[in-house]
């Protein structure tokens, strides 16, 4: 049984540009998401309000987001890892934050600088400043599964307002659950733990390509999980969306359009997309 509608949240401005080596201008980010957007993408996450120290390619932040927040018809998340980050995304104009979490301690600690515990102890504070402002947030738990994913799944938590008040909880156990897991190299064991502490219809996953792996394990992930999230530096979204449709399942995204977001930005970077399909379909 796999739904009928997916949902791809893009990530590409913010997780594939903040590994780029190069900055990338301002405006060509800001153009990057105008495409992405006019593909039929309806939630794009924009940047992150991090420390320009720890991530210098979204120093930006700011700027960014008072190009986009005007956009109609979308969705533009941005990362606050603290009140910091929340209260300078909230000024900008951001109108949702997501917050991210780990399963394992040594990330936690190269990522954000800080324990899992005081993580939640920071989730806790920007959860409770959101909710005073009616500001959705969702929640990112990374953890690697050895052989098949190394690079970081994820499960997301959309907030979290009201019953859901109590998102960095759920979070953690969400991290413990998936902690369990690390090791055992599918997917399948550890969003069964997950769904155990957290409703499906909350979940979205969320798969880097180090192995290979991330399609099959997002067709998997399908199977229980009626969100799949991806982007190109992570999974190409081009390669998502192709197999979706080969499946018959609706997302709402304009192939030809995605494509040319896909073949603008790696223009840009001056190297070939990392997309199979938009590899293929540029030889037809
Ligand atoms: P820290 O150095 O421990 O922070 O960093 P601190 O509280 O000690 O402050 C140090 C300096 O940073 C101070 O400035 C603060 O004002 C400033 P100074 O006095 O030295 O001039 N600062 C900030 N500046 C801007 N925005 C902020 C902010 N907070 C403090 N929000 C911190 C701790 C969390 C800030 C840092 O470690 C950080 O920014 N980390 C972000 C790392 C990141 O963005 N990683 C990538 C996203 S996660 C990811 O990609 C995985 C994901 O895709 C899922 C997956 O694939 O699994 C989500
Ligand atoms: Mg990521």
């Amino acid at each position: 049984d796999i739904p009928r509608y997916v949902k791809i949240v893009e990530v590409g401005p913010r997780d594939g540009l903040q590994n780029e080596k190069t900055i990338v201008p301002m405006s060509v980010k800001v153009n990057l998401i105008h495409k992405l957007v006019s593909s039929g993408l309806s939630v794009v996450e924009a940047t992150s309000f991090v420390s320009p120290k720890w991530v210098p390619q979204l120093a930006d932040a700011k700027d960014v987001m008072d190009a986009v927040k005007n956009l109609d018809g979308v969705r533009l998340p941005v990362l606050t890892p603290n009140l910091k980050g929340f209260e300078a995304a909230v000024a900008a104009g951001a109108k949702e934050v997501a917050v991210f979490a780990s399963a394992s301690e040594s990330f936690s600690k190269s990522n954000i600088n800080c324990s899992i515990e005081e993580s939640f102890a920071r989730y806790r504070a920007v959860t409770s400043a959101a909710k005073k402002l009616s500001i959705p947030v969702r929640g990112f738990t990374s953890a690697s599964l050895s052989h098949s994913v190394i690079c970081p799944l994820v499960l997301l938590l959309p907030q979290f307002l009201g019953e859901y008040s109590q998102g960095y909880g759920k979070q953690k156990k969400v991290a413990e659950a998936s902690a369990l897991y690390l090791g055992i190299g599918t997917v399948l064991p550890m969003l069964e733990a997950v769904m155990a502490v957290v409703p499906v219809e909350k979940l979205a996953v969320h798969f880097h390509d180090t192995y290979g792996q991330s399609l099959p394990n997002i067709l998997l992930s399908l199977q229980g999980c009626p969100y799949a999230k991806g982007a190109s530096g992570n999974v190409a979204t081009e390669d998502v969306v192709y197999m979706l449709n080969g499946l018959g399942v609706k997302t709402n995204i304009d192939m030809d359009k995605l494509l040319s977001a896909g073949e603008y930005i790696s223009q840009y970077l001056g190297r070939p997309s990392g997309s199979k399909t938009a590899v293929a379909l540029s030889r037809i």
